[in-house]
């Protein structure tokens, strides 16, 4: 029996377990709280987590690093600088303890977008550093987990991975294990220190690209990691003359839109009013302020996720007044056109009548 999803409300799920990956990286297993439900999604697709930290629930995107079908949702979560949720995960979270998620979301994934046959082969590039492996690992199991089904063909792996050491490899016995089992994987590890083993050492560049993948012009290409390596390796892709149609990548980088609308917000000095008559209250904004700020400071039941506009969990009306908004990314045409805003995204610009939710 498949676990249902409560339509876009938080569901409480259990910790039922918590590893190591690395001297700072967890990962954890979330469950039904009383059956051995399955659990669907799209490989490649993140939920938000919420836990609850000092009396206040609070939400934060994580990819799924779990197979499609599994009893379990996988979170890999890694300790961030400053990072409330994170941090309280890597630190705090035990198995046994509740908490909220809200169901599985996002465009970059392998079902959406599936890798492209050419001459009857099916060939892929997965490319991640750092934390970004998660999603991609979780495509790579997929595609060996169908292999030889009916109506799937096999999917040829080359999995590309950026680390400074195996010790910091995410998954790393998994990925030696994958490597020496199946066929069709092919794991390519660069290690920025290598520590007497056999993968290579450096840093990736268009040269490594080539070396290490020499077909990657036949492959589909999956990118996940942070903003600027992504953008370096979209550079290298599309100067060695890659054909960018068969490129997909997260745009996942919540620490980057919110700062760019908070950057908005500094130095603006003028006074405006936000009223939420489902809650019976007017509240004090800056102009440019971002409304998610507004409604979270006043402790109103918003859901703030993934603070960039991918997620879709602060979605509000605004049913009087102007926001500026920078992401519509979830919104359908109908809901822009009926004042729906993603409150993460949007700049307060006047007074305000807003709907939560
Ligand atoms: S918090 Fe995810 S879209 Fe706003």
């Amino acid at each position: 029996m498949f676990f249902e999803w409560q339509g876009n409300q938080p569901v409480t799920l259990r910790c039922i377990d918590k590893n190591t990956e690395t001297h700072d990286t967890v990962s954890i297993k979330l469950a039904d709280l009383r059956e051995s439900l399955l659990f669907q999604f799209k490989p490649g697709q993140f939920i938000n987590l919420g836990v609850e930290i000092d009396g206040k629930m609070e939400f934060r995107a994580y990819s799924i690093s779990s197979i499609n079908g599994d009893d379990y949702l996988q979170l890999t979560i890694k300790r961030v600088e400053g990072g409330r949720v994170s941090n309280y995960i890597v630190d705090s979270l035990l198995p046994g303890d509740t908490v909220q998620a809200l169901p599985p979301t996002g465009d970059f994934n392998c079902i959406d977008h599936p890798p492209a046959q050419r001459e009857g082969s099916t060939k892929t590039l997965l490319i991640s550093a750092g934390c970004g492996i998660t999603p991609v690992y979780s495509m790579a199991k997929h595609w060996l987990h169908h292999a030889g089904q009916e109506n799937e063909s096999n999917v040829d792996i080359a999995f590309l991975h950026i680390a400074r050491s195996p010790a910091e490899t995410i998954y790393f016995d998994q990925l030696e294990t994958l490597d020496a089992v199946y066929p069709d994987f092919h794991l390519k590890l660069l290690l920025k220190n290598r520590e007497g083993t056999a993968h290579p050492q450096g840093r990736l560049n268009a040269e490594w690209l080539q070396e290490l993948v020499p077909d990657f012009r036949e492959r589909t290409v999956y990118l996940c990691g942070p903003s600027q390596f992504m953008q370096d390796v979209q550079c290298y892709l599309s100067d060695l003359g890659f054909d960018m149609a068969n490129f997909y990548q997260e745009s996942f980088t919540p620490a980057a839109n919110a700062e760019s609308v908070a950057t908005e917000t500094a130095g603006s000095t003028e006074s405006v009013s936000v009223f939420v008559p489902d809650f019976a209250q007017t509240l004090d904004a800056q102009k440019g302020q971002p409304l998610a700020d507004v409604l979270e400071n006043a402790g109103l039941p918003i859901i703030v996720a993934c603070r960039s506009g991918i997620c879709g969990s602060c979605k509000c009306k605004v049913r009087k007044g102007s926001v500026t908004s920078t992401s519509q990314e979830t919104l359908t045409p109908e809901e822009i056109e009926q004042g729906y805003v993603l409150a993460c995204s949007s700049s307060v610009e006047s007074d305000l009548e807003v709907q939560i939710g």
